[in-house]
């Protein structure tokens, strides 16, 4: 299965046929299972029906690796503008000084890229970026999560999280369990209390930084998350897979955990079904919802995870 992954990563990045997904119609219903629309107004619009239903919201602005610092700087507008809008929203609700295990936590935050900040166009651009976009949020009592990318960026991004972080607390980071070094970024998170959302990992890593099998990966997950749901402030756990949220969901009654105390975390449009089961059982759910026109690669990491979407665009290649 991690070759699988491996071909359909590599294959949508080829030209021709990163040229045909994103210009035929015909796979617009597939692009719009996973992504709100191409505008804050659509990705507003999905939101209020997840909060509707009791869940939460992470509003993501598809986008990673700018080019030049015009373009960072147009990210980061866009990024302050979203937390205006949600900030003028009448379902918004936040606390200026979260209490997250008494169950106080922003309804509606957003999640960011330090490559969107401007990462490739220098350390202390981006850092810049990153906080002037931290002070719009800690005025509103909102807080900013960034995304994890590829393992080149894992180290910069931990440190320059955990810098900023002391000057603003309202902002947190990822973890993924298919890095080796996962478990000392655990324990980093801990230590510090920063937030901390794990996920398994969405890039294509070779061995020397990452687990190849599948089932390592799981293996992985599963003891971080335990660790994390043990002593992490308000850890995130985000994943679709029902046979690892089973085996949490009886930790954390086993081990008489608040169930306020963390949130499941899942990507719009994928396993609807378990996640409104979950927020009827009392979990905390929040939806990952990604919008924006440069969504090809969130899109292809996502056909990545189920072959069975990547078949259904090859044979309606072969169909012509
Ligand atoms: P896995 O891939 O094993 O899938 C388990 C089951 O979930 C599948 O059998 C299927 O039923 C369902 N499923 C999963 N993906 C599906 C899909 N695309 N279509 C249909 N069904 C699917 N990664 C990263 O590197 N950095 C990050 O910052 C983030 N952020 C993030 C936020 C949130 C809220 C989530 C849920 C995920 C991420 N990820 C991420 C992505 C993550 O690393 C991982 O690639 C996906 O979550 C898929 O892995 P699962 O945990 O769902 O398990």
């Amino acid at each position: 299965s991690m070759l699988t992954r491996s071909l359909i990563l590599k294959g949508s990045a080829l030209g021709p046929v990163q040229r045909l997904i994103r210009e035929s119609r015909m796979f617009r219903p597939l692009v719009r299972r996973f992504i709100a629309g191409d505008s804050l107004d659509d990705a507003m619009e999905a939101s209020h029906a997840v909060l509707a239903k009791g869940q939460t919201v992470s509003l993501d602005y598809l986008g990673e690796n700018t080019k030049s610092e015009a373009e960072a700087l147009s990210a980061k507008s866009t990024y302050t503008t979203m937390l205006n809008r949600i900030a003028q929203d009448a379902a918004f609700k936040c606390s200026t000084a979260p209490d997250y295990k008494a169950g106080e936590v922003e309804n509606l935050n957003i999640s960011i890229k330090l490559t969107q900040c401007g990462l490739d166009q220098g350390d202390d651009f981006a850092e810049k970026n990153y906080r002037d976009v931290l002070s719009v949020a800690a005025a509103q009592g909102n807080f900013v999560r960034v995304d994890m990318e590829a393992s080149e960026y894992t180290e910069r991004t931990i440190k320059m999280v955990e810098k900023v972080h002391q000057d603003f607390p309202n902002t947190g980071t990822v973890v993924q369990s298919y890095l080796y070094r996962t478990p000392d970024d655990v324990e980093w998170a801990i230590e510090k209390q920063i937030r901390v959302r794990i996920v398994k990992g969405a890039y294509l890593e070779g061995p020397k930084v990452a687990h190849q099998e599948k089932s390592k990966v799981d293996e992985a997950y599963v003891s971080c998350a335990k660790r994390l749901l043990d002593s992490a402030n308000y850890p995130a756990i985000a994943t679709q897979d029902e046979k690892i949220i089973l085996e949490l969901n009886r930790y954390v009654g086993e081990k008489n955990i608040d169930r306020k105390s963390f949130e499941y975390q899942m990507l719009y449009g994928i396993r609807r079904d378990l996640q409104d089961s979950l927020l009827k059982e009392g979990y905390r759910v929040r939806v990952y919802v990604p919008f924006g026109d440069s969504w090809y690669p969130y899109f292809t990491r996502r056909l990545a995870e189920r072959p069975a979407n990547s078949l259904f665009i090859l044979k309606s290649l072969f169909r012509g």
